[in-house]
C-alpha cells in the first residue's frame, strides 16, 4: 500500500491558531472527556513521583559501569521510561540544538511552508499525524526530519534557516547515534543476550534514526486539548530531550500521569513497541503524552531509533521459554507503522493487535 500524496483536508498550523489569540479552541482539537488533562491528576500524590534519573558517568568514563548497568535495567523492566544525565552529550550542544529548533519555529511562516510534508514520508513541517478525514488534531506542529539509514538522508529537506541548523543537527545527530549504541549493547548484556544483539536484530548498520521536533504553542484552554495525544512509541528506543523550562510529557504509571521533571541537561530515554516485541515484553513500551501550557510554547526533540524497515522483528529465541511463550507475531517495522500512520496514534491498540489469540 502507497501512503496518499496528500493530506484528506487543508492543513492548519496550530502556531497559526494560536497567534491569533482566540480564547477558545476550535472544536477539532477538543478532545473527549476522558481523554482530557484532568486536574485531579496533578495535584494528587503523583505530584511527587518522577520516572527514574540515572547518572551515567560516561563524561568521565568512557564505559557505562556495572551499578549503572543495574539502575538502568530496574529502571527498564520497572518503568520503561528514565532520564539519564552525564551522558557524554555537551551541555552546550543539547542546549544549543533546542534553540535553534525554536528560533526556525519562530521564523515567519512562509519560510516553514517550504517545508511543508505530505503523508508519503511525513519527512517535513508538519501539523499532524494520521490521515483520518475529520480526525480530533493535537495542539503541536512539528518538523520530522532522517538520518539513517544514510541514504535517505536528505539535507535539502532539512531547514536551511537559520544559519548552522544544519551543521548542529548533524552534530546532534552523531552524538545520539554514540549513545543510542551504547544503551543497546547495555539492553542486550541486562538481558542475557549477545551484547550486539539488539543492535543486530535492528538491522545492524542499517538501523534507522530520525528526528520529530515537537512545537507546541501556547493554548488558550488547556483543559479540553492535549499537545500529543496518549501513545506508545512505535519504535525501539526513543530519545527525547524535553523543553527544560516548561514541562508537559506525562507518562502512564499504573492509573495515573507522572509529569516527568526534567533534569538539568538530562536526556529521557523511553523504551519503544519493537523492543517490547523483541524481549517479549521484558521491557515494556509505556503510554505517554503531552499536555499543553496556556502562557508557554513547549519544545522538545524525539530522537527515534528504529529497526531497518524490512528485517522481521519478533520476541528473541534465547526470551522464549516453555513458561515464557512468545506473545507477538513477527512483522517487519514498516508494515507495522502503516497502521500508525493510516489510524494515527491510539495509545498501545496496535502492539496489543500483534498479540497471538489466547
Ligand atoms: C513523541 C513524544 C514527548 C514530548 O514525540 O513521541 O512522546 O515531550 N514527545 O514532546
Ligand atoms: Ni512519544
Amino acid at each position: 500500500m502507497n501512503y496518499p500524496s496528500d493530506w484528506p483536508e487543508p492543513v492548519v498550523r496550530v502556531q497559526s491558531l494560536s497567534e491569533t489569540g482566540d480564547t477558545v479552541i476550535p472544536d477539532r482539537y477538543i478532545k473527549p472527556p476522558l481523554e482530557r488533562p484532568s486536574p485531579s491528576f496533578n495535584t494528587g500524590s503523583s505530584d511527587n513521583l518522577n520516572i527514574p534519573l540515572i547518572d551515567l558517568h560516561l563524561s568521565d568514563h568512557p564505559t557505562i559501569q556495572k551499578a549503572t548497568m543495574d539502575e538502568i535495567s530496574v529502571a527498564c523492566r520497572e518503568w520503561g521510561f528514565f532520564q539519564v544525565v552525564n551522558h557524554g552529550i555537551s551541555p552546550e550542544l543539547v542546549d544549543g540544538v533546542r534553540e535553534i529548533w525554536r528560533e526556525f519555529f519562530h521564523q515567519p511562516m512562509e519560510m516553514k511552508q517550504d517545508y511543508a510534508n505530505a503523508p508519503t514520508t511525513y519527512e517535513g513541517y508538519g501539523s499532524r499525524l494520521g490521515i483520518q478525514k475529520g480526525a480530533i488534531l493535537d495542539w503541536s506542529d512539528y518538523f520530522f526530519l532522517h538520518y539513517l539509514p544514510s541514504n535517505l538522508k536528505d539535507h535539502n529537506k532539512w531547514p536551511s534557516q537559520p544559519p548552522f541548523l544544519r551543521d548542529m543537527v548533524e552534530e546532534y545527530s552523531k552524538e545520539i547515534v554514540r549513545l543510542g549504541k551504547i544503551l543497546l549493547k547495555v539492553f542486550s548484556i541486562n538481558l542475557g543476550l549477545e551484547e550486539d544483539y539488539l543492535q543486530k536484530a535492528f538491522g545492524d548498520d542499517d538501523i534507522g534514526a530520525c528526528l520529530r521536533v515537537n512545537f507546541y504553542p501556547k493554548c488558550p484552554q488547556p483543559d479540553l486539548t492535549l499537545g500529543l495525544s496518549s501513545h506508545s512509541d512505535p519504535g525501539g528506543m526513543t530519545f527525547l530531550l524535553p523543553d527544560e523550562n516548561v514541562t508537559g510529557l506525562q507518562v502512564r504509571k499504573g492509573g495515573e500521569w507522572i509529569t516527568v521533571k526534567p533534569a538539568r541537561h538530562a536526556m529521557v530515554v523511553n523504551i519503544g513497541d519493537q523492543i517490547q516485541i523483541l524481549t517479549n515484553a521484558i521491557y515494556k513500551s509505556v503510554e505517554h503524552r503531552v499536555i499543553v501550557n496556556p502562557d508557554k510554547e513547549r519544545v522538545s526533540l524525539a530522537y527515534f531509533f528504529n529497526p531497518k524497515c524490512d528485517v522481521l522483528i519478533a520476541p528473541a529465541s534465547e526470551l522464549v521459554t516453555s513458561k515464557t511463550p512468545a506473545l507477538y507475531q513477527s512483522m517487519t517495522y514498516d508494515e507495522y507503522r502503516r497502521f500508525i500512520r493510516t489510524k494515527g496514534i491510539q495509545g498501545k491498540s496496535q502492539v496489543e493487535s500483534l498479540k497471538f489469540p489466547k
